[in-house]
């Protein structure tokens, strides 16, 4: 299987008043296509910082990362956005949608940046809206969507350019059960029909579980 994402003696320091704080001490991970790995963690114990970091939207203090078996450490923002664009989709806890754009133009942004052809870009943007249940949504703007659907929104703009790898930070814990189950299904799916990679970062024990891998940072380690 081919490694989609490797990350090697990964350490992160932030400098505040109180002296240098310590989150990430020594993360080693790789993650094959197809395959979803869990990382569960106490609040605080520095999952958001590791994902910024898998997904070179923040840098490390140390340690390397490799997208697709190039390493990316180090490597410039025009260079980051480009291959993330084209490798990962980024799911956040709080959706960041563009709340001027409807459902249908918040998916069609990220392939319009990515460059692909509108007319292609709209039948796949539908398909997917529809494919997460909200073929009657696609016009209405994040307000006029619950939580459950602007996070559906959001994974349907993940997906639209096809990265090998999915990158999701408790994408479901601002929502329902009945919209957490169907957000959760959607991404595990995903791994098994597309072989697409998944890193879910959740505090949902039973979530955790259903992954093939699931892991545990504590101590600013990555535990099996
Ligand atoms: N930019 C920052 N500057 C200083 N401290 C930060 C910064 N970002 C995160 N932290 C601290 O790093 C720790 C880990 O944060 P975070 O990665 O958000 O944890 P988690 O996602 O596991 O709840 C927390 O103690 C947080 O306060
Ligand atoms: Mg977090």
């Amino acid at each position: 299987m081919a490694t989609v994402l490797e990350a090697r003696h990964i350490c992160k320091n932030f400098e505040t008043s109180a002296g240098t704080l310590k989150v990430l001490k020594d993360v080693n991970l790789a993650v094959d296509a197809g395959e979803s790995v869990s990382v569960c963690g106490a609040s605080g114990s520095g999952k958001t910082t590791l994902l910024q970091i898998l997904g070179g939207l923040d840098a490390a203090s140390g340690g390397e990362i490799f997208w697709a078996g190039e390493k990316i450490t180090s490597r410039g923002n025009a260079f980051l956005s480009k291959a993330r664009m084209r490798l990962i989709g980024y799911v956040f806890q709080s959706y960041h949608l563009v709340p001027e754009l409807t459902a249908l133009e918040n998916v069609l942004l990220a392939a319009k940046i990515a460059g692909t052809p509108m007319r292609t870009a709209k039948a796949e943007a539908l398909a997917l809206l529809e494919k997460v249940g909200l073929r009657e949504r696609i016009g209405h703007l994040p307000v006029k969507l619950s939580g459950g659907e602007c996070q559906r929104v959001a994974i349907a703009r993940a997906l639209i350019n096809r990265p090998p790898l999915i990158l999701a930070d408790e994408p479901t814990g601002n929502l329902d059960e009945h919209s957490a189950e169907a957000v959760m299904q959607l991404l595990l799916e995903l791994c098994e029909a597309k072989g697409t990679a998944l890193v879910l970062v959740t505090h949902n024990g039973d979530f955790a579980a259903r992954c093939r891998r699931k892991l545990i940072l504590k101590d600013g380690v990555l535990v099996g």
